[in-house]
């Protein structure tokens, strides 16, 4: 099996050559920044319906963090073009973390339509290094389809516990490698992953993110697998839950 899966990796290589070579001479990445913010615009609209409730039923109690008679002090890291926010309870001071600016115009707009919450601003930066952030300064530290993108996923854990305040809670929605060998779902993210990260601004469908999560010494932690329903079969299994500090 593993045989076909480099043969067929090797062909997908060879038709997608130019792009691996304007890749190589370093052309694609530029690109491929800006007009990520507006492949995610029309990804979010169709992966928001189809996760509606998962989403509604994972953001659902996040006032329960919020430390006493204050206003829930939340982080989103790798925050895109803001597809969480509808989500987020009434009150709530939001401050957005991105790697890639071009994104700005896209959050704008969802700022500007969900005013029920507060914004304290857009920080440019590595969610694995995030210095502008002070220690122990937010209650809650989120993160949707961000961790497909790092490299160094503990890196990040090792950050948002440091950010978090102690009960503060890390809630996170991943899409994940299959675990099930026998799957299609496993052969076509095996087959198709490398081609995928490289238009997909470095996304890669085989990440085992909750390893990393269950490593990271949380004091507790809620983490399921799910089969998201979703129409993007291939990055369908799904890590969703909270981690508290
Ligand atoms: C697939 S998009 C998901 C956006 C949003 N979280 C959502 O659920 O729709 C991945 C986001 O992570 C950002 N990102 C990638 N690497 C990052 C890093 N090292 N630090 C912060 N953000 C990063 C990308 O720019 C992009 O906005």
């Amino acid at each position: 099996m593993s045989a076909i899966i480099l043969i067929l990796q090797l062909a997908l290589a060879f038709i997608m050559l130019p792009f691996y070579i304007l890749n190589w001479l370093g052309i694609l990445d530029p690109i491929s920044k800006k007009l990520f913010p507006y492949f995610m615009d029309s990804f979010t609209d169709v992966y928001n319906k189809e996760m509606e409730d998962q989403k509604k039923n994972l953001f659902g109690k996040l006032s329960d963090f919020a430390a006493s008679s204050k206003q829930l002090q939340l982080l989103e890291l790798g925050c895109g073009t803001g597809a969480n926010f509808k989500f987020y309870p009434s009150g709530c001071r939001v401050t957005c973390l991105d790697i890639n600016p071009n994104f700005q115009k896209f959050l704008s707009k969802s700022q500007a339509e969900n005013d029920h919450l507060t914004y304290d601003g857009f920080l440019v930066a590595s969610a694995d290094n995030m210095t502008p952030v002070a220690d122990a300064s937010m209650d809650v530290v989120v993160c949707t389809l961000l961790a497909c993108s790092l490299p160094n996923t503990p890196a990040m854990l090792k950050e948002v516990k440091r950010v978090l305040r102690p009960g503060g809670a890390f809630y996170f929605m991943e899409h994940v490698a299959s675990t099930d060998a026998s799957s299609w779902i496993n052969f076509g993210q095996k087959v198709l992953n490398p081609t995928w990260k490289l238009f997909l601004d470095g996304c890669s469908m085989r990440k085992t993110t909750w390893k990393d999560i269950e490593k990271a010494g949380f004091s507790e932690l809620k983490l399921r697998h799910v089969k998201a329903p979703i129409s993007m079969k291939l990055i369908s299994p799904h890590i969703i839950g909270y981690a508290v500090k």
